[in-house]
């Protein structure tokens, strides 16, 4: 229980790593909050929890949406240890094709999203707190078609960098976990059925060095460790968890 008596608020806690997250930030004795565009996943995923979290409807690339959610969570917690900026999208985008409003698509969630994302929770900020920024393995590999993705994590990347040279004198750490190719529905096609998304995860895993794609649960351990004072002489930097995928 390293978190007991701490507060915590996860963007994109409805789903995937945000939700195991989540979990894994509550399990260890964290109150938690977390939010996502829709009530319906934010309640599937409060029931997955046990009910013991504080969910919010809110659009990360909204202002004003994030500024309710501070209010929602002074409310009820008073203030923050811990903030784990989650929430983000994946889209191809091949140089040729790719149109204006994807690129805006990509960029207004993951990178004015999370920036803004501390902005709003920063005042609610306890000194020594810390703050978990979700790049991606991408952020320093080169692939084929993701150029905007891939460059939207670089900038997450670059933001713990700057974020924690700012946030020095209320000493407030943040670092950032980037993950490999982990199952989560960021993967599925809307009408694939399970057999198409298990060929597709093995064909994946053939790419990685650990012959797997990554469980959710594996980007959160990272995330706990991040959260933690046991990881306290980290600032500005970066936890890979990519089963070898960018290294090997
Ligand atoms: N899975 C991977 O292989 C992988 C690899 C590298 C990095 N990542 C990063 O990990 C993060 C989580 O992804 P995931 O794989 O867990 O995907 P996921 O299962 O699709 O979860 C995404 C979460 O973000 C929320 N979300 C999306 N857009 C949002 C917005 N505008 N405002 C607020 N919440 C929003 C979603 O809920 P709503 O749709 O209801 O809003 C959901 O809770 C993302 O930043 C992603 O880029 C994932």
């Amino acid at each position: 229980m390293v978190l007991q008596g701490k507060t915590a608020l996860v963007t994109g806690g409805s789903s995937g790593i945000g939700l195991a997250a989540a979990r894994m930030l509550r399990d260890n004795g964290a109150r938690v909050a977390i939010t996502g565009r829709s009530g319906e996943k934010l309640a599937h995923a409060v029931a997955e929890l046990g009910g013991d979290v504080l969910a919010i409807e809110a659009d990360v690339s909204s202002l004003e949406e994030l500024r309710l959610a501070n209010g929602k969570i002074r409310e009820t917690f008073g203030s923050l240890d811990i903030l784990f900026a989650n929430a983000g999208v994946a889209l191809g985008t091949p140089l040729a094709t790719t149109d204006e409003a994807t690129y805006h698509r990509i960029m207004d969630v993951n990178v004015k999203g999370v920036f803004f994302t501390v902005q709003a929770m920063l005042p609610l900020m306890r000194e020594a707190g810390s703050i978990v920024l979700n790049t991606s393995w991408l952020n320093q590999v080169g692939t084929p078609g993701r150029a905007i993705l891939s460059a939207s994590k670089a900038a997450v990347r670059s933001f713990a960098r700057t974020m924690s040279a700012e946030l020095l004198d209320r000493k407030i750490r943040v670092n950032a976990v980037s993950p490999g190719s982990i199952e989560t529905p960021i993967h599925r096609g809307s009408n694939q059925s399970e057999e198409e998304f298990r060929s597709y995860a093995d064909r994946v895993g053939t790419q990685v060095p650990l012959g797997r794609m990554g469980r959710p649960e594996e980007i959160a351990a990272a995330v706990l460790f991040l959260a933690s004072d046991a990881s306290s002489y980290m600032l500005g930097a970066e936890i890979v968890v990519d089963g070898g995928r960018s290294e090997l």
